[in-house]
């Protein structure tokens, strides 16, 4: 399956517009680092031959992913029969950071996935996902994992998980409330919380080829699926293709965002 640039910009693509949320920004001064998570070549969808007509639709994709990924809204869909991509930035990550974390992750995809027709990567600030067939806007079950701290927060487990439940949920609603402007819920929450004089900062997210009400069912469905991986760490994320949420004891998020 091929399609052209403008088909594939114009009537393809989801396009959604910027959020306008009310923010408060303060600064921190912080790392804001671009780690490598994880990838995932799907071995089982096969590869390519140099030439092919998938071949030429992936580099024309990554292509245009790389002029749409500098834009102000952080992420690029392309979805179609036997091919869909998916570029899903951080929601602070936005414009040159956005570009620069896709850049590093097709260069890598290239290296660790050569040829493979599906593959998926996963950075701090970044997920990009190439698959042979319309895999947006549909909740992906398989792909996902869950990292945790080595440090245990230790003391009261029971207390942290109704902190971190209750903590999670608040993220969720407001990841998840339509904005009354923009007819559109954000899909991304970050905040803070303190737990037994630590600040704790969290963030959700889904990618933006999903609806609220899947979002949501993502988040629930692995923050119960992940409470080993998550419960009583000094520092945890899981992560699905869909959706994902991190808490750590430091302010991780380059501008904090606070929802109100
Ligand atoms: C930034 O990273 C360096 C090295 O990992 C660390 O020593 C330093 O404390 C970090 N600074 C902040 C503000 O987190
Ligand atoms: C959750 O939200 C409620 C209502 O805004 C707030 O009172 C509570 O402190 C929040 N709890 C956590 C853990 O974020
Ligand atoms: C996330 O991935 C896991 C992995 O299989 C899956 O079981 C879980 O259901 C996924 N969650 C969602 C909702 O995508």
């Amino acid at each position: 399956m091929y399609f052209s640039s403008s088909v594939s910009k114009c009537a393809i693509m989801i396009h959604v517009f910027a959020m306008q949320l009310l923010l408060i920004n303060s600064e921190l001064p912080l790392n804001t680092t671009n780690a490598y998570l994880n990838h995932k070549c799907l071995v089982s969808n096969g590869k390519y031959k140099p030439g092919s007509e998938y071949a030429k639709q992936l580099k024309l994709t990554i292509k245009n992913f790389y002029s749409d990924s500098g834009n102000k809204e952080g992420y690029t869909l392309l979805g179609g029969d036997g091919f869909s991509a998916i570029l899903q930035c951080r929601g602070d990550s936005y414009g040159p950071k956005c570009r620069d974390c896709y850049a590093t992750a097709v260069a890598a995809l290239r290296r660790k996935c050569p040829s493979y027709k599906a593959m998926i990567i996963w950075y701090d600030q970044c997920l990009v996902s190439f698959d042979t067939k319309y895999s947006t806007g549909q909740i992906d079950y398989d792909n996902n994992f869950c990292m945790s701290n080595a440090k245990k927060l230790g003391g009261d487990k029971f207390a942290f998980i109704r902190t971190w439940n209750t903590f999670m949920d608040n993220l969720t609603t407001l990841a998840t409330r339509v904005d009354k402007d923009t007819k559109r819920s954000p899909l991304y929450a970050v905040g803070e919380t303190r737990f037994k004089g630590d600040m704790m900062y969290g963030m959700v997210q889904c990618t933006k080829d999903i609806p609220d009400k899947a979002c949501e069912e993502c988040l629930v469905y692995n923050s119960i699926r992940f409470q080993d991986c998550l419960n009583d760490k000094r520092g945890a994320r899981f992560i699905n293709r869909s959706c994902t949420f991190r808490f750590e004891f430091y302010p991780f998020i380059a501008k904090q965002v606070r929802n109100i």
